[in-house]
């Protein structure tokens, strides 16, 4: 991995919400969750989800929401505003996800990622997820997902 950025990830705050929802916009265009259904994950009212942000000085420069259901870690969203992307953001991100797994007793992550977003698909198979199935149809364009799907490292003596 690069050196990257020296990026703070944290749990996502009221304040965040407009950034969180603004990236959301940004990344998934159609796809994405209104501002009002990031303030009430980020305010913790969506059940077994966690939002964290990425912060740069004061600058929320990506986030992630996880949700843990039993043995599972679904990433439901993970993104990076562009500016700031291949700078190592995801990849700290997603080692906070997975402590969060490993804290809550998940052993595997899974996520669906479009067939044509060819940048995520790189970031995901360098990060060591494989190919669980496909979702045809699944997003309102009617593109297809692919379910991905790794297990929990044990990072909860790493230090990111
Ligand atoms: C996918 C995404 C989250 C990656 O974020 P990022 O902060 O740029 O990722 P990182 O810097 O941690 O990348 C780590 C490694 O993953 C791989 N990688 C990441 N993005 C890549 C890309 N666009 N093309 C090829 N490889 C890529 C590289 O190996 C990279 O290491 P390197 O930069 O040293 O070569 C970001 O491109 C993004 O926000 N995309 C839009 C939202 C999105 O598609 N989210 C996923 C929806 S399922």
């Amino acid at each position: 991995m690069t050196s990257g950025p020296r990026v703070v990830i944290r749990a996502a705050g009221p304040d965040d919400v407009a950034a969180v929802a603004a990236l959301e916009r940004d990344a998934l265009g159609r796809d994405a969750w209104s501002e009002s259904l990031v303030a009430d994950g980020v305010a913790g009212r969506v059940p077994t989800t966690l939002f964290l942000v990425a912060v740069l000085g004061d600058t929320v420069t990506g986030y992630a929401a996880v949700s843990v259901v039993a043995d599972v870690a679904e990433l439901q969203r993970i993104a990076v505003t562009a500016t700031h992307r291949r700078t190592g953001v995801a990849s700290a991100l997603l080692a906070h996800v997975e402590r969060e797994a490993t804290t809550r007793h998940a052993d595997r992550i899974l996520l669906e990622v479009r067939d044509d977003n060819a940048g995520a698909l790189a970031f995901y198979a360098r990060q060591g997820f494989t190919e669980l199935d496909r979702r045809p149809r699944y997003y309102a364009d009617g593109t297809t997902a692919i379910v991905l799907a790794r297990d929990v490292l044990d990072v909860s003596e790493g230090d990111t």
